[in-house]
Formats: C-alpha cells, structure tokens, sequence
C-alpha cells in the first residue's frame, strides 16, 4: 500500500493527451479520457491514476493526506506555455494605442519605441522592484491555469542588466509555485549603444554575457531574434553555433514578420523549438515538420497585433509536425498571458480540432521547453501539476470562449487555488 499526501477523488473525467511524449500527426485527434477517476500524489509527483476500486487496493490515506472532493468537475494537466518575456519593466500602452490607430509594429520601433523602450525602462528598475511586479503577474498567470512556463531574458541587453532579469526569475522561482524555464535572450535587439553594428554586439553577449550566464547556471536555453531590422539568417546561425557550444539547448524567433529562411535554420541546426512562423513558407512548413524541432506558434501576436493572419497550425500538423501554442507574454507584440485564451485562439482563429489544441498547450507546449518526461501529462511519476475545471466536459471549454472555468489549481502536489463553483451546467 502506498502512502500519499494528496487524493483527487470523485474525478467525473480526467482529461489526458493521446502520449506522454511529443505528440503528433494522427494520434492528435484523441484524448485519453477517464471517466470517474482518483488521481494522488506523493509529495511534488503523481504517484496513482485510476479507478476508485484501485486506489482502495493500492493506496492508503492517512491523518495527514489532504483529500481534495472534485465533485464531479473535470481534470486537465496544468497548462505550459511554453513562450513567454515575463521580466519586463513599465507597459507600452500608449504604442498600443498608436496600433489600434493603425500604426505597425515596426513603424512604431522605428520612432523609438518597441523593444529598445522596454530596454530603457527594464535597465532603470531595481531588481527588487522587478521581482515584485513579475511576482503579481505570476499569480494572475496561474489563476488563469498556467502551472509551467519559460521565461525570456532580453530587455537588459549589458552583462549586468541581463543577469538582473535571469536573477529574477531564479529568486521567483523559490518564491512562486508556477515553475519557471529560463531561458537568455540577449540577442533581442541591437542596444542604442550598438546601433548598426549587429556584429560586435552579438560578439559582445556570446563572449562575455552567454558564458557568465551559463557559470551561474541562470539558463537553460538560448534564443535570438531573426527577423529584418534585428539579427539576420546568417548572425543568427553563428550565434546559436557559439551558444551550443556553450551548452545551451537552442531556441529561435523565426519567421514572425518576412520570411528569411529561419524556420529551416531551426530545423538544420537541431534547435528545441522554432517561435512565431507566421510567415513561414510552404516549403519552410514541411522541412520543420519532418524534424523534432517543435513549432511554438503564437496566435496572442496576429491577435494583439490585429495582423490579419495566424501561423499556418494546421499545415503544420498535417506535414507531421510537433505544434505547441504559447502566449509570447510581453509588452508590445501580445499582452497576452492566458494560455486559455490561446487556446480558444487556437480553435477559433487558426482552425485547430479542440483534441489538437489541446495537446498544443500541455505535453506539446512541455516538449517545447524540454519538459516532456515530468510535466503535460497526468501519469504516475509526473509532477503532479492538475487543474479542476468546473464543466461538464472537457469538450465544453471550447464551447464557452471567455469563460473562467477553472475551480481548483495543484501544483507540484499542493492546492494553491480554490475557487467558487460558478459555471454553466445545462450540458
Ligand atoms: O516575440 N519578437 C521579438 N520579441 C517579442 C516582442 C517583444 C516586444 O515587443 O517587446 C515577440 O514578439
Ligand atoms: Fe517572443
């Protein structure tokens, strides 16, 4: 008999992906349902997933085990997002007021604004003061279900301003329960003391920022903006070369805005994910699919830029590709930190099946950020990150875009929301 800490009963459809790894081509069109389930944990990972009759057999609850009743609500992993700038400074609601004018994205960079703003404002705070707000919007992220998501670096831009931002998500990562990625994007932007010499800064992060960052094990991953106006096809080759070297896993914005061939780089040179490919090509669509490089796809942009045009998901997955959905949180492109809304983004704007968005927010949004084998699933020996949603079935979450029907959020084994039953129930 096992001991545990914490049961879910009373489970009236817990809600899985097709796998427990990377999930794509066919097997995207089915969940793993289990209707009138127990799920339970020892500590921070799952330890039993099944029927009430087994978990009498196998498991044994005692004094200390927090029992969790789900009356009957529905259970999903804790959702990943996989795509995030999460320590950034200020807001650029005035520019976003420009946009809904009709100004671009790049009109607006071109005066000043955009990211070297952000820059500006991220470089000035202290870094208690950026811990602080990341903090507020960490707890506004996990109410709305997100219990993992990678964070970026990228708004600092000098050794000093870099480490700030990596060194805020390391101490939110002790003080927070949503679980952080990092992930050092130094290559975000040519700094004003840099202007029109992309060369000798991307020197500058890969010699002497990217190694000290990886002394002090601050992040994981590395990732670089190719796109006209910031880093091109071959600064961008280069760079990821050096950061492998370092022993970074590699990620790439390709493809966000003009296609320029970053979407094959991120295939050829083995990268973890390729981000945005909105404008990705035909041809581009079909290389990256046939690969294991995940396509991260970012509808939060199209919709918050009011772009007109979403990455091409369903192609991507009908050529076999890995799909992922994030959020690409941040201050000019998409305020947008709701992996729900993504979701229904998914479904509403980009074509997915509910299955397939699905998958792209949990074990497909895990891949993405070399989570797989301990999160996007709930099976024994994961970490036990699980939502309660109060619907009848999973299938009716789609049905309600805008709805917050999310009741109950455990992560790494601890109720850390409880909510209000409150949702619609004449299904
Ligand atoms: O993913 N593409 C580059 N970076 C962000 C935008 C960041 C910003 O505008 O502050 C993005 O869209
Ligand atoms: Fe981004």
């Amino acid at each position: 008999m096992i001991p545990v800490d914490l049961v879910v009963q009373n489970i009236g459809q817990l809600v899985n992906p097709a796998g427990d790894q990377a999930v794509r081509g066919e097997a995207l069109n089915t969940l793993r349902l289990l209707e009138h389930g127990v799920v339970a944990a020892v500590g921070e990972r799952i330890a039993f997933v099944g029927s009430t009759a087994d978990f009498e057999k196998t498991c044994r609850t005692g004094p200390e085990t927090t029992v969790v009743d789900a009356e009957g609500m529905v259970a999903l992993p804790g959702l990943v997002d996989p795509h995030t700038h999460l320590p950034f400074a200020g807001t650029r609601q005035d520019e976003f007021q420009q946009k809904l004018l009709g100004a671009t994205y790049q009109e607006i960079a071109a005066r000043g604004g955009g990211i070297k703003r952000t820059v500006r404002l991220t470089r000035e705070i202290a870094a208690p003061e950026l811990t602080r707000v990341c903090e507020q919007r960490l707890d506004a992220i996990l109410a709305q279900g997100t219990t993992l998501l990678e964070a970026k670096s990228g708004y600092g831009l000098t050794l000093a301003d870099e480490l700030k931002q990596l060194e805020t998500l390391a101490a939110l990562s002790a003080l927070h329960p949503v679980e952080l990625v990092p992930t050092f994007m130094g290559a975000h932007e040519i700094p004003e003391e840099y202007a029109g010499r992309p060369g000798p800064f991307l020197e500058y992060m890969a010699a002497t920022v990217a190694p000290e960052v990886r002394r002090q094990g601050l992040a994981e991953f590395a990732d670089i903006f190719c796109e006209d106006g910031y880093f091109s096809l071959g600064e961008a080759r280069g760079y990821l070369k050096a950061m492998r070297e370092l022993g970074f896993s590699l990620k790439l914005h390709a493809d966000e805005f003009t296609s320029n061939g970053a979407t094959t780089l991120a295939a050829e040179i083995g990268a973890t994910s390729a981000e945005h490919l909105i404008a990705a090509t035909g041809e581009e669509i079909a290389t990256l699919a046939a690969s294991d490089t995940v396509a991260v796809l970012l509808p939060g942009v199209s919709f918050f830029l009011k772009l007109g045009r979403y990455a091409q998901a369903r192609e991507f997955i009908r050529h076999g590709g890995i799909v992922a959905l994030g959020t690409d949180f941040n201050p000019g492109s998409s305020m947008v930190s709701s992996q729900l809304f993504v979701f229904w983004l998914g479904i509403f704007e980009m074509g997915l099946t509910v299955e397939q968005a699905f998958h792209a927010v949990t074990i497909n949004a895990a891949a993405a950020i070399g989570r797989a084998a301990t999160h996007g699933s709930i099976v024994p020996g994961k970490k036990m990150d699980l939502l309660l949603l109060d619907i009848p079935d999973y299938r009716s979450l789609a049905y309600h875009p805008g709805s917050q029907p999310i009741h109950t959020v455990i992560k790494a084994g601890e109720p850390v929301i409880r909510g209000r039953r409150q949702q619609f129930r004449e299904e």
